[in-house]
This record gives structure tokens, sequence and C-alpha cells, in this order.
């Protein structure tokens, strides 16, 4: 499939890319270079192995991170994962192409200035966690200071503060043998959190975990991110948690980047059979946000129009209530059918000054409100629920109807792949 196209779309802020790859390719073996000559081009990685003894890991990969943004890698064993993630912090180097990290071309980086960035720019968590078993907890997260010369006080408080942030105080002066994997690995990430670093690399930091821990430590790990706000790039093998950390999602398959997006558009469209696998079983109700099913309401007013014109609204769209927004859109309450009918009886021509809309009754949400969500809340009202920005500007609503439609789907989906599969 054509690759150069749509995924590589700028992310969101329009900033300059933290993090920018460009035709990357790595291949093992003797003289990797004979690979990427024309004579070799378009050949798969078995022809590659078998012809020429050379493992192609990557091959031509292209992508940007954004500050802030957690990119998720993901793929099968020896899809090029672990050597993608390593050419970040050079510890392996590319056979060709390019790395840009804040617009600098780290692979020219020499001596010092790679010392330089490793320990200040990036730092990595490994499955294996990698901690020094006869130094003491606070000791090994403060690893990163000491090998920068920060002075042993100084270095204690800082280590001390991430500590305290992965939840592993009153751990201070045990040794890492005595903790439990999932304990270990909030080392890890505290040892990489300690050094301050811009970008956090993570190479399945919890797939060793049992998977309640791991379920535990994914969701701490969204709650860190969102005070922290790193860079991040995030391998994993597992769809769940690279749908619950991913602002994109990036699957490779035999060295290559075969389909790059929004969670949503992974679970939705999966590019071809191979992302597809990933994919099933994974009900689409969790990840599909309110955005995806709301519906433009019908029956808005502004409160100066009052009563009769909202009923008239109602009847022509056949609906119950109406919305009633500012002249900004931004949402006021909902009014029944049965309240606008009453206060056209009364004569009221306006809703401004009134009581008259209620603000409560109508569930509010945001667009990427999650439909299992939705549904707890339908279950608890008749109204439609109201989809607003953080503005609070009525974006669109969600009818039972849209609700129920998108379950039946879903189960639908789920029915078949159960059919489908031979157990
Ligand atoms: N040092 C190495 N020498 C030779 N081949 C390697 C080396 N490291 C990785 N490979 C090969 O490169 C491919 C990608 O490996 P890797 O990046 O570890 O994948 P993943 O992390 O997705 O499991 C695999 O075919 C693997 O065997
Ligand atoms: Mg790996």
């Amino acid at each position: 499939m054509d690759m150069t196209g749509e995924p590589y779309a700028p992310t969101s802020n329009g900033d300059e890319p933290r993090i920018s790859v460009k035709s990357l390719w790595k291949v093992f073996g003797k003289n990797p270079g004979q690979v990427l000559t024309a004579e070799h081009a378009g050949k798969s990685k078995s022809e590659i192995l078998e012809k020429l003894g050379c493992v192609v890991a990557l091959q031509d990969v292209n992508f940007e991170v954004a500050r802030g943004e957690t990119f998720v890698v993901m793929g099968l064993s020896g899809s090029g994962k672990s050597t993608l993630i390593r050419c970040l912090i050079r510890l392996v180097e590319p056979t060709a192409g390019e790395i840009s990290v804040d617009g600098e071309d780290i692979l020219r980086y020499r001596g010092k200035h790679l010392t330089q960035f490793r320990r200040k720019k990036v730092a990595m968590v490994f499955q294996h966690f990698g901690l020094l078993p006869h130094r003491t907890i606070i000791e090994n997260v403060a690893w990163g200071l000491e090998v920068q010369g920060i002075d042993k006080r100084h270095r204690r408080a800082l280590a001390q503060e991430v500590v305290e942030q992965v939840g592993l105080k009153g751990w201070e002066d045990a040794f890492p043998g005595v903790l439990s994997g999932g304990m270990q690995q909030r080392v890890g990430l505290a040892r990489a959190l300690a050094v301050d670093p811009e970008i956090l690399l993570m190479d399945e930091p919890f797939s060793a975990l049992d998977p309640l821990i791991r379920r535990e430590m994914q969701d701490e790990m969204v709650l860190l991110q969102e005070r922290i706000n790193k860079t991040i790039v995030f391998i994993t093998h597992d769809l769940d948690e690279a749908l619950k950390l991913g602002d994109r999602i990036a699957i490779m398959r035999d060295g290559m980047i075969i389909q790059l997006g929004i969670p949503e558009e992974i679970v939705h469209s999966p590019a071809d059979s191979y992302v597809e696998e990933f994919t099933q079983g994974i009900s689409k109700t969790r990840v599909m946000g309110a955005a995806s099913i709301m519906q433009e309401p019908d029956a808005v007013v502004f409160p100066w129009q009052g009563p009769r014109i909202a009923l008239r609204a109602m009847k022509t769209h056949d609906l119950g209530h109406a919305f009633v927004v500012d002249s900004s859109k931004r949402l006021q309450g909902v009014i029944t059918e049965d309240q606008a009918a009453a206060a056209v009886a009364r004569g009221i021509t306006s809703f401004q000054g009134t009581d008259l809309i209620n603000p409560d009754i109508c569930p509010i949400v945001s667009p990427d409100t999650s439909i299992d969500d939705l549904v707890r809340l339908a279950a608890e009202t008749r109204c439609p629920i109201a989809v607003v920005n953080d503005e609070g500007r009525l974006l669109g609503v969600v009818p039972r109807a849209a609700l129920l439609s998108s379950l039946a789907e879903d189960k639908r989906i789920q029915t078949r792949e159960e059919a489908d599969s031979p157990a």
C-alpha cells in the first residue's frame, strides 16, 4: 500500500515535531548496504535473508511524533519494534535514513554530544527493568543523576520526588530483589523520569507483568502522562495497551509500518488482515467515542425564541426535547414538549429571564466519552445525551436509537467472530 500520503500528516498542534523519522532502514548482517541497491529493491524480508544472508529489521520507516504525544508502536515479535526504538537513542545504528529530534540530526552526534543526548534528552524503560541489584531503590532511581555528576543531596531530593510520583514512597531503602515485578518496573520508570528527559522511550515495559498489575500500570501511566506531558514512544504487542495509551498507533510488520493512525482508525478500518487480526475481539464500543455516533441536533432554539418555536421544532423533527443554546451555541439547557406546551398556554414568549430551561435533565458529555459510558448514562434518563466541547458548545446529540444501533452492530461483529473462531 502507498504509505507516502495521509498517515504522516503533521500532528495536531502545528509545532515542529519532536521526533521525525524519514526513510529509516536497518539491515543486520554482512555488507548491509547491498540490500539498499536498486537490484534488490522491492524484495521481501525472507528473499533478502535467503539470497544475501541479511536480516532486514527496518525498511523505509517514516513517521513523526509531536510534543507531548504518546506514539505507540505495535507489532508481532520480530517485526522490528525494538530495533526502531533503539535507533532513536542510537543503541542501534541505522543503515540508512534520517532521524531528527527537535530539528537536529541525531545521527551526526558524536562523543560528548551523543552522551549528552542519551543522558538528558531521552530516557529508556526496558521490558526487563535492568535495575542494579546491589543498590537501593532510591540509589537506582538516582543513577542517571549520579552519572550526570549531580551532587548527592540534590540527586537524593530529585529522586525522592519521582519515587513518590510512581507510588514507591516507603520503599526508598529496599533492594530491588524484594520487590514484585510491577514495583520493579515502577523503579525502572522512576529512574527514567528522574533525569527529567524530554522523550521517554518504552520498550514493552509492562509485557513481563501479570495481567492485573499490567492494567494497573497502564492506568497509572495514563494519569502520570497527564501530569508530566512527555513525548513518549511506547512499544507493545498488546492492542488493549496500545488503545489505552496511544494518541496514535503505528503497526509494524516485517520492518515496515503498515498502518499509522489514531486508535479509532486502527480498530474501525484496519489496513489489512494482519492489522485486523490484532483488532479482533476488541469491542468497538469501548474505543469509539461519542463523536463517532453523535448526530446533528435537530431541535435547537435560542432563549429569545421561546416555547412556541421550541414546540414547533420538536413537532417538525418528531422529538420530545429541544436544546436551548446561546448565540455562541453554548448549551443552556433543555425543554420538554410538555413544559413548552404549558409555557405557551401561559402566554410565555421567551425563555430569557425564566426558569423554564432545565439545565440538569440531559446528560452532558465530551466528544471522546466511550460508548460504554454513554450506555450507562442513557439508562438513567429519557433525554438525549448532549455532546459539548470544552467551551460548552453543543456539538451533537446522541439519541438512544443511535446508541442502540451502534451496540447492535458491535454485537453482530462479536457474534461473527465467535462463529469464525475454531473454538
Ligand atoms: N543484533 C541483531 N543481529 C541480527 N539480527 C537482529 C539483531 N537484532 C534484531 N535482529 C532481527 O531483526 C528483526 C527485528 O527484531 P526486533 O527489532 O527485536 O523485533 P521486535 O522488537 O519487534 O520483536 C528480527 O528478525 C530479529 O531477528
Ligand atoms: Mg522487542
